[in-house]
Formats: C-alpha cells, sequence, structure tokens
C-alpha cells in the first residue's frame, strides 16, 4: 500500500521505517532538512534500538523516501499524522505542529484516501479536524489511530502493538457516516494486516474514545509510578521498603507488578506533558475537579527529584559545594537519548548549579544532554565519573550501571557512599563493599 508519514520524530520516523519493514511503500515528510538527509543516508536522527537495521533493511529495498516536500505525498492512499504535540505555556497541549501539517497536506488528500492521526491531541481535535477535510476534499475520512510505542522498544511496538484502536467516523454509537467508517477500517486493516493476522486485537471505536484512549493510558501509568512512589515517601519516614511493598502488592493480578518502579520518577517526551495537557483540557470542558489528582500525580513525581537533590545533600554531609559527584545517567530511561524533561538531567544540573562537581556519564545521552545543558562536565565512560568521587549518584538504570562491580567501584572512588535514584542496585552487595548505600524508599 502507498502509504505517507508526516513527521519524522520519534514516533514518525519509527512508523515510517516499520511501515515500510511490514511491506508498504512509504513516503515519509518532515519540515527539518538535516533530519531527512540524515534519514535518506540511512542514519536514525536518535538512539532507538532496532531502527538503524529497520532503515536500513526499508532503505534497500526501495521502498521508503524522505523529502522535505510536501507535494510527494500525492498518490498515497493511507497519510498518517506523526508530527509532535509540545506542552504550550498554560500546560495545554500545542496543536500548532499539527494543524500546520494538517493544512499542507489536505492540499494533495483525494476522495477515497484516510487522513490518520497518530499524535496524542486533546479530545475533540480528531471531530474538528474531521470537518475540515470533509469540507476540503469530500470522500476523504479521518481517522484516529493513537500510538502507544515506549522508546527503547519502539519498533517492537509498531510492528507488534498489544492492541490497535481504530477512531473512526461512525465508531462511537449513534454517530452518522457508518460508510465511512466501514471504509476506513478496511483500508486500515490492510495496512496492520501483519500484526491483525498474528492476533494483536484491534478495536473499532468514534474519534473521541480513541483520543481518550490514549491521554487515559498515559494518566494511568502515572498515576500508577505516582502512587508507589508516595508509597516510597512513606517508606521513607518508616523505614519500610518500597521495593518489596511493590514486590507484594504486585503479586495481587489485579495490580500487577509493571510500572511500580519507585524513584526518580517519570520523564520523557510524554508523560509529563499528557497529563498536564489532560488536566487542562478537562479544565476546558467544563470539569475543573474531574481530573484534580493529575495535579498530584505531577506534585509527587516532581517532589522526587527535590527528594534525590536533599538526600544526595545529606550523604555529603549538609553541603555539596566543592564535592565530587559522579552521575551515572542522564537519560529519561535506559535504552534512550532522550533527554526531555529526563529526572536524571535535572537532579545533575541541580547540583552543579549548588556549587558541586559533577561528572556525568551516560552511555548514550551525553551529547543530547550537551546541546541543552552546555554546563555539565561530560565524561566518555562510568568510570571516568567515578574516579575520586565523594558520591555516587545512579539516575538512570542502564544494565551497565546494573552491572557495576561495587568493589572494582571501591577501588576508585574517594568516599563510598551511593544514592541508588532507580533503586536498581543490590544493597547487600554494595553495602558488603563497604558502602554507605541510600535507595528511594527503601
Ligand atoms: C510512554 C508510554 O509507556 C507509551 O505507551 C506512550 O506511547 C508514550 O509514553 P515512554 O515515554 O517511552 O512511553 O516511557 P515509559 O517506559 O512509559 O517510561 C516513562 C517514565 O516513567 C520513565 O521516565 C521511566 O523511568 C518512568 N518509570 C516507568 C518509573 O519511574 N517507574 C516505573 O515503574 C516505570
Amino acid at each position: 500500500m502507498q502509504i505517507s508519514v508526516i513527521g519524522c520524530g520519534y514516533l514518525g520516523a519509527v512508523h515510517a521505517a516499520s511501515m515500510a519493514k511490514v511491506g508498504h511503500d512509504v513516503v515519509a515528510v518532515d519540515v527539518d532538512p538535516e533530519r531527512i538527509a540524515a534519514l535518506s543516508r540511512g542514519e536514525a536522527p536518535f538512539f532507538e534500538p532496532e531502527l538503524p537495521e529497520t532503515l536500513a533493511a526499508a532503505t534497500a529495498t526501495g521502498r521508503i523516501r524522505f523529502t522535505t516536500d510536501m507535494s510527494e505525498v500525492a498518490g498515497a492512499r493511507v497519510h498518517f499524522i506523526a508530527v509532535g504535540t509540545p506542552q504550550g505555556a498554560d500546560g495545554a497541549a500545542d496543536l500548532r505542529y499539527v494543524d500546520a501539517a494538517f493544512t499542507e497536506l489536505t492540499r494533495y488528500v483525494r476522495p477515497g484516501d484516510l487522513v490518520v492521526g497518530k499524535s496524542t491531541v486533546p479530545v475533540g481535535t480528531a471531530a474538528r479536524l474531521a470537518a475540515e477535510l470533509t469540507a476540503a476534499v469530500p470522500g476523504a475520512v479521518l481517522v484516529w489511530n493513537p500510538e502507544f510505542l515506549r522508546e527503547g522498544f519502539a519498533v517492537q511496538d509498531t510492528i507488534a502493538p498489544d492492541r490497535l484502536v481504530y477512531g473512526v467516523p461512525g465508531g462511537d454509537a449513534g454517530a452518522p457516516d457508518e460508510e465511512a467508517g466501514a471504509h476506513a477500517v478496511a483500508v486500515l486493516d490492510e495496512v496492520y494486516a501483519g500484526a491483525i493476522a498474528a492476533g494483536t486485537p484491534r478495536l473499532v471505536v468514534g474519534h473521541a474514545t480513541a483520543e481518550l484512549v490514549k491521554v487515559s493510558a498515559n494518566a494511568f501509568l502515572a498515576t500508577k509510578i505516582s502512587f508507589i512512589n508516595a508509597m516510597a515517601e512513606i517508606a521513607e519516614v518508616t523505614g519500610a521498603d518500597v521495593t518489596a511493598l511493590a514486590d507484594a502488592i504486585g503479586l495481587d493480578a489485579r495490580i500487577g507488578r509493571k510500572f511500580l518502579n519507585a524513584g526518580l520518577g517519570f520523564g520523557g517526551g510524554c508523560l509529563p506533558k499528557d497529563i498536564r495537557a489532560f488536566r487542562a483540557r478537562s479544565v476546558e470542558l467544563g470539569l475543573p475537579h474531574t481530573l484534580d489528582f493529575l495535579d498530584d500525580v505531577d506534585a509527587i513525581n516532581l517532589r522526587r527529584r527535590d527528594r534525590a537533590v536533599e538526600a544526595a545533600t545529606e550523604l555529603l554531609g549538609g553541603s555539596v559545594v566543592g564535592k565530587r559527584i559522579a552521575v551515572l545517567g542522564l537519560a529519561f530511561k535506559p535504552n534512550s537519548d532522550d533527554v526531555r524533561d529526563s529526572p536524571a538531567l535535572d537532579i545533575a544540573i541541580r547540583l552543579h548549579d549548588a556549587g558541586a562537581e559533577v561528572l556525568a556519564f551516560d552511555p548514550e545521552a551525553n551529547e543530547t544532554s550537551r546541546r541543552v545543558r552546555p554546563t555539565l562536565t561530560y565524561v566518555g565512560s562510568a568510570r571516568e565519573a567515578l574516579a575520586a568521587a565523594d558520591v555516587v549518584l545512579v539516575l538512570t538504570e542502564w544494565q551497565e550501571f546494573r552491572d557495576l562491580d561495587p568493589f572494582e567501584v571501591a577501588s576508585v572512588v574517594t568516599d563510598r557512599v551511593v544514592l541508588d535514584g532507580r533503586n536498581c542496585l543490590d544493597p547487600v552487595a554494595w553495602r558488603d563493599a563497604g558502602f554507605t548505600y541510600r535507595g528511594m524508599g527503601r
């Protein structure tokens, strides 16, 4: 099938490469010429496992091309919108890129084509765009097909998702336009034929439900993380161990152990901005209190960073000034070079600004960090960061940090003190090597 993908960021680049990999002909468009040049050379513009191989395989088949010229989408039957929806000044989602991409795209859409939104948008956006599309190109159909990919697993999550959600006209009970909805379902089933054949559940709903599935899933995940981090606060004052607590409550199948890791909380390009945008949207919808709890979810999450800075300061005897701090990890999570709203980078910067000598290392995120925070000192290995350190902070749970041998670390640091911001180390092993070990809520 002829497909276009508008936007080549984390979402669009992965979607475009994955769609080509499963056999479609893809044209991918972005306004950034450097990004397009890199992708055309087969280079991934950011770190994402499996993306370089997927891109190379797709490029070798000749089934994918990258361009800055929107007119090249003409001829595609399905047009995916995968541009960013950053946080605006008031917390609400900023839709300027979605609107600009949509307006430009509609010039090349033909009757019968699908325009498929993948970006995370406030509920109500799809209905507005659907009306605009029908006015501009009668017979074209607007679908909302949210994306649930996790960075670090993006290619797998795209090719073999745990569910497909189609928000189509007529999908919600009582809505008109069943014919357009049926057409959209048939075409999308062709796009995702491989995943459907493999048994992926596919849910057909209306526009509003599809938009809400995405934001409510992220709100739920954020709430789960903040719940366990609130328990970490309680564990800290009672001497309980939040990790053991999570293991115990997680064995209740109704609760589940996933997303119950206490530590520095959530960051990244999705959860923080999505809960704020959802909250702002509920207020616009005339429901000022319905999502009040998301303010708490946000506040608990941000308090973890304060707590980590406080704990590091305590471990250094009350002042960080002139102290040498090894920061291991800057990305918002392992297997990513993404530092958007990263708790790790935030904590490193706060300690640096407070007068500490911070030596930071991340296996993939040194460069992305340097771009936004050039004043921090970045080193090329964990060993360099650890040399002569007064305290060690593990802020992103990369496997290489989990695998550190505490005895080896002990031989290079000045003081044997470790703050395990992600509760990813074995406290017994580190204590056996002579370390003062401090976790988050344990
Ligand atoms: C998230 C959603 O998982 C994904 O479905 C959606 O499409 C985009 O947003 P992502 O941002 O890639 O994906 O990261 P995710 O794996 O969800 O982690 C988010 C943050 O939560 C990270 O900072 C991570 O460190 C933190 N986290 C996760 C915890 O603090 N504890 C946990 O138990 C799990």
